[in-house]
Formats: structure tokens, sequence, C-alpha cells
């Protein structure tokens, strides 16, 4: 099954996808993740990418576009991919769609998941992610606040550098006037599906798993 994720910055895009790749056993392509590994790494990418996110801005469509083509030559996607957090632009999906159509494939399902905007700011600067196996959590979640060690691992806990208050603010205009527009996109082609982001955790993967059956 070849799905998309959708949702604004803070919706639960990386922790759905941690269990729904699992379950259908496909690979999880983040954008976000492949820049910040390429930015740590201090790769010719990370370079030019840095100081896009760094201020909460969206990368060019065209240096993305580059780089999901070449991650769909990939043999692990022939039993499925999951895309989280590409496509973000009608361009980058129309882009998305010429690379599909040149291999035979197409998006089965484009998963909207739903957050009230009011709430991502708290969900986003409060988020953890583990050093060492690179876990999402939230410091809500975590019993002693003062060890900042991941439950999954033990390892280290850090803060991505694009989640404080005032790059949210960023993240969350260019996602309204870049991205939001794709929900009417896909839901033209009929592949649509609008999740409530806005319940436990488990509940929301639980509509996802139902609703990719
Ligand atoms: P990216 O890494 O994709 O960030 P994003 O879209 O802003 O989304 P996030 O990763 O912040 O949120 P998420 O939906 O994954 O939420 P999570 O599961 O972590 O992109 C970063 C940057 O890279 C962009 O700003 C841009 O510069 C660049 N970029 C990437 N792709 C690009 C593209 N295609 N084009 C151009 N530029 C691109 O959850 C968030 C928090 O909430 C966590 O703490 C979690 O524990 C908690 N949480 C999750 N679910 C729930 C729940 N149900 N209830 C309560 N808390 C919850
Ligand atoms: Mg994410
Ligand atoms: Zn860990």
């Amino acid at each position: 099954m070849n799905i998309i994720l959708l949702g604004p910055p803070g919706a639960g895009k990386g922790t759905q996808a941690a269990f729904i790749t699992q379950l259908k056993k496909v690979p999880h392509i983040s954008t976000g993740d492949i820049f910040r590994s390429n930015v740590k790494e201090g790769t010719a990418l990370g370079k030019k990418v840095q100081g896009y996110m760094d201020q909460g801005l969206l990368v060019p469509d065209e240096v993305v576009v580059e780089l999901i083509a070449d991650r769909l030559t990939w043999p692990d996607v022939q039993k499925g991919f999951m895309l989280d957090g590409f496509p973000r632009s009608i361009t980058q999906a129309k882009a998305l769609e010429e690379t599909l159509d040149a291999m035979g494939k197409k998006i089965d399902a484009v998963i909207n998941i739903e957050v009230d905007f009011s709430i991502l700011t708290e969900r986003i600067t409060g988020r953890r992610v583990c050093k060492n196996c690179g876990a999402t959590t939230h410091i809500k979640y975590l019993d002693d606040k003062a060890e900042n060690k991941c439950t999954e691992c033990g390892g280290e806990l850090y803060q991505r550098a694009d989640d404080s208050e005032e790059t949210v603010k960023k993240r969350l205009v260019e996602y309204e006037e870049k991205t939001h527009p794709l929900t009417e996109y896909y839901r033209e082609k009929n592949v649509l599906i609008n999740i409530d982001g806005q319940q436990d955790i488990k509940d929301v993967t639980h509509d996802i798993e139902s609703a990719l059956k």
C-alpha cells in the first residue's frame, strides 16, 4: 500500500508512522528526518536546507522533489511506502504523481490527521526525541521529568532546533498557505481520509488502522 501522512506540524505524523509502518511492513519515509540527519552529518544537502528549517520555512520544492524521486528508486518501496511530511505543496504533489506514473504506481490513501491549531504549539514545544533510537515523546509522558531519558531505550532526549515557540508560529503559517490546499487536492482525487488527531495516541492509531483495512 502506498500511503501519504498529511497534517500540520505536531499533528502526530511521526508518532503514528512508527506504528503504522510496522503494521503494514512498509518503509517510513520522512523528509524532515532525512533532512535532519543530513544536517547532523554536515552533508551538502544538510548545508542547503538547514537555514530554511531553522527559520520554519519550507525547503524549496525542487530540492525535496529530487530527494523523493531518488528515494522512490530504492528496492524497499516495492512492497509499498509511507510518506511523512511529503508532499507539502501542490507543486510537490504533482511532481510525485509524475514520478509514480512513470513507475506504474499510485497513491492508495492520504491520511489527514486533523488537530486544532490551538493545541499544536504545546505539543511541539514539549516534544523530545531520543538521540539513540529516534523515538518521539512528550515531556507530559515522562514520569521523572528531570531525568530526560528515553522510555524505549534509556537514551538521552533532545529538543529539535525548530521546536521553539517562535519557529512553530512560522511553520504553522507555511502549513496554512502551502500545505493545507492539499486536503482539497486529494479529496477531489477520492483518496483523502480524515482522522481525528485529538484523541489518545492509541485511538488515533486504531482509527488509521481501520481506515486502511
Ligand atoms: P518535519 O520534520 O516534517 O516537521 P513537521 O511537519 O513540522 O511535523 P512535526 O515532525 O513537527 O510533527 P509530527 O506531525 O510528526 O508530530 P509528532 O508525531 O512528532 O519537517 C521539518 C522541516 O523540514 C520543515 O519545517 C521544512 O523546513 C522541512 N521539510 C520537511 N519536509 C518538507 C517538504 N516536503 N517540503 C519542504 N520542506 C520540508 O508529535 C508531536 C508531539 O505531540 C510529540 O511530542 C508527541 O509525543 C505528541 N503527540 C503525538 N500524538 C499525540 C496525541 N494523539 N495526543 C497527545 N500528544 C500527541
Ligand atoms: Mg514528524
Ligand atoms: Zn530511545
